[in-house]
């Protein structure tokens, strides 16, 4: 299953992410990291390598077995980025590529649903503690998916697509995903009533993390925010 989602372009620039986020959110060996909405582990594979000490969260059962079982294995939760059964400050948290954050719109979410993940994820940080969360871009949905295939709700800012998912054995499987696209004021803004003081707002692309100052050109934003202390 780690070798099916690994096909994905999306994975491919994982060790330059890593690299840009040990550098935005300082981490150094032995630090404590959350890695939510982590997938099969690959950003917690290259984080460990690392000597950073990562735990990973993710509702998938099939996500946590492998993290747990990997070539460099770290402990793996099932549960919902909206309640993180964690209560000790970790240094830094991270939520990359729609983990979780982002993809809790569709029918009858309510409109909190994003902000109640930030709160959650804020509220596992140490005063001081950082995080990453990367956020698809609003612009970026409108400019270059709506109407490509995509059924976009301008009211909600949600896209809605019917995608292929791939099973164990590399078979497509049809699924609904929702994904909400975010403008950098409505992060900002998540950001501050989380309370979190926003470091920066950056443009990037999977694999092509970097010190972008927002554009339309780029498909998602990172958020890089503080705990107070
Ligand atoms: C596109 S994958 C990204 C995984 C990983 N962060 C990466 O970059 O490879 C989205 C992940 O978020 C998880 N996820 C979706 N909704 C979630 C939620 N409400 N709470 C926790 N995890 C969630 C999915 O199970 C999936 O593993």
């Amino acid at each position: 299953m780690q070798d099916t989602y690994l096909r994905y372009s999306f994975t491919k620039g994982t060790e330059q992410e890593v690299d840009f986020l040990v550098d935005a959110l300082g981490l150094e060996p032995g630090m404590r990291l959350l890695d939510a909405g982590c997938g099969p582990g690959r950003h917690i594979a290259a984080t460990t390598r690392r000597g950073i000490d990562t735990v990973g969260l993710d509702l998938a059962e099939s996500f946590c077995r492998i993290v747990a079982a990997g070539d460099t294995p770290a402990p793996a939760v099932v549960a919902d980025i909206r309640q993180i059964p964690f209560t000790d400050g970790f240094d830094a948290v991270i939520s990359l590529c729609q983990g979780g954050f982002g993809l809790l719109g569709g029918p009858g979410a309510p409109i909190d649903a994003d902000l109640q993940a930030l709160r959650e994820l804020a509220s596992v940080l140490r005063p001081g503690g950082r995080l990453a969360v990367s956020a698809f871009s609003a612009y970026f949905q409108v400019r270059f998916q709506a109407g490509e295939g995509g059924d976009f709700d301008a009211d909600a800012g949600v896209m809605h697509e019917r995608t292929a998912v791939k099973d164990a054995a590399g078979t497509d499987l049809e699924a609904d995903l929702w994904t909400t696209g975010f403008t950098p004021r409505e992060l900002r803004l998540l950001a501050a009533a989380a309370g979190l003081e926003v470091e920066a707002v950056w443009s990037v692309e999977p694999g092509d993390y970097a010190r972008r100052a927002p554009d339309i050109d780029h498909a998602e934003f990172l958020l890089l925010a503080r705990k107070p202390t």
